[in-house]
């Protein structure tokens, strides 16, 4: 079929190129902003009598009417177009004839792309933040069950101090947290309408740039052409507030994968969360939290592809930017997928106990309060640290731990002991001694659960 645009070419182009030029395969997924955009567009049109108000309501059904078809399946996309913009002109033209041509006065396909892009994912960003949130409030649910549970914190993976399991969950809150707020930030820059740059330089014709971006729910206008259809910042942005949640999503994984070993046994994850072996009959993997650490260096590959893509890039428009949406799809597929993966995994492990208890018994984690019991007596830190160490190394010697090493021993080495030394070094007594801000004990992680719920 001849080119929508073949006006100074009369030559036909090689199906191969054709092949290579088309982007429908996979820009097809933005015809509702493509149709909405075209329908303000026409509206706008219309109002400034640059086409005519009967036109413009000709124009507005005629994409009504191709909306609801492809919505309700009766139009099919065709893949022989070059793009989704163009598949619509088309239509709309075999549909109201010389009207339909019409439609793209006082713009071009490089401010419709942006427009779509960015109508597309703004509406992407609402859905990955509800998506968050939900994991958010299971992970305040979780953690509430389990303010009291006692586990090792680890430090070099090294057991380091008793806390609580609800404890460490929040920490994962915190970090979503921060995650909701810089998708709400980034929103702020995708919501910006470039439409009315036109191909770089702006247009002769009277247009109204505001009420087109008033009637799409933009925030703001470009205020320059030449960077409203140039610009895919919001584009990275994005992507970067995706490889940032993908990375706090893959340190949990990863951790669910060593909590879930034998090694661990922390935890169980559901079956509906994990695969068996081919081989392996004992196997239950959890492929699930390898995925979502496996995915997240997929992400990373989306942001870098852009950048690279972007780099020495001139002004304004260039094919290159074609690329762009690949690799936004694919973060956004990506990462829509992860969120309920996760949500769903930590709302049904089951969390073992008393195998954390018992880790939390054999790894001396109470060394600290023990120094810190020898500092409140009078003694300077760095000599209780010393006689702390030495008291430990003498567990180890002896096969038992601070708990059952008996205060003749204790006393040998500082007459300050005293028979409350077994209350302070006592885990519960330890994590709910931890009473300062953002520390493990209890009350405090009920503040932080609420802190976070409240942020919600
Ligand atoms: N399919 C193109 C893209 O995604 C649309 C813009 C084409 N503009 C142009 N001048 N060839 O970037």
């Amino acid at each position: 079929m001849a080119k929508m645009w073949a006006g100074r070419t009369s030559g036909a182009t090689d199906s191969l190129a054709d092949d290579f030029n088309s982007s429908i395969h996979f820009d097809y997924r933005m015809y509702r902003e493509d149709i909405t955009g075209s329908m303000a567009h026409a509206a706008m049109l219309g109002k400034q009598g640059i086409i005519t108000a009967d036109e413009a309501e000709k124009l507005i059904a005629g994409l009504s009417d191709i909306l609801a078809d492809i919505d309700e399946g009766k139009l099919e996309f065709d893949m022989s177009c070059e793009d989704i913009h163009m598949f619509i002109e088309q239509v709309l033209t075999e549909r109201l004839g010389d009207i339909g041509k019409k439609l793209h006065t006082a713009r071009s396909r490089n401010d419709q792309v942006a427009l779509d892009l960015r109508m597309y994912l703004r509406n992407e960003v609402d859905e990955i933040l509800s998506l968050l949130r939900e994991l958010v409030e299971i992970v305040c649910n979780r953690a509430e069950e389990h303010k009291a549970t006692i586990v090792p914190g680890y430090t070099h993976l090294q057991r380091a101090q008793p806390i609580t399991f609800g404890h460490h969950l929040m920490a994962y809150a915190m970090m979503f947290l921060r995650d909701i707020d810089r998708f709400l930030d980034c929103k702020k820059r995708i919501n910006v309408s470039p439409i009315g740059s036109c191909a770089l330089a702006g247009t002769t014709y009277e247009t109204d740039r505001i009420f087109e971006a008033e009637k799409l729910g933009f925030d703001n206008i470009a205020m320059n052409s030449i960077d409203g259809v140039s610009d895919r910042d919001f584009c990275l942005d994005f992507m970067a507030a995706v490889s940032t949640l993908m990375m706090h999503l893959s340190r949990l994984s990863e951790e669910i994968i060593l909590w879930s070993s034998w090694e661990f046994k922390f935890i169980e994850l559901s079956d509906a969360y994990t695969t068996g072996s081919s081989i392996m009959p004992q196997k239950k993997n959890s492929d699930m939290a390898e995925l979502i650490r496996g995915k997240t260096g997929r992400v990373y590959g989306d942001l870098l592809a852009l950048l690279t893509t972007l780099k020495g890039l001139p002004l304004a428009y260039n094919k290159d930017m074609q690329e762009d949406k690949e690799s936004v799809f694919d973060a956004v597929d990506t990462v829509k997928m992860a969120l309920p993966v996760m949500s769903g995994m930590l709302k049904t492990m089951t969390v073992l106990k008393d195998n954390m208890k018992a880790a939390a018994q054999k790894g001396f984690i109470n060394a600290t309060d023990m120094a810190d019991y020898l500092v409140k007596k009078g003694m300077p830190f760095r000599s209780a640290y010393k006689i702390s160490g030495q008291l430990v190394a003498e567990c180890i010697s002896r096969g038992c731990v601070l708990e059952t090493l008996p205060l003749e021993v204790y006393k040998e080495k500082s007459d300050l002991f005293g028979d409350d030394i077994y209350e302070v070094i006592d885990l519960e007594v330890c994590v709910n001694k931890r009473i300062s801000l953002g520390g493990t004990c209890v009350a405090s992680v009920e503040k932080q659960i609420e802190f976070v719920r409240n942020s919600l």
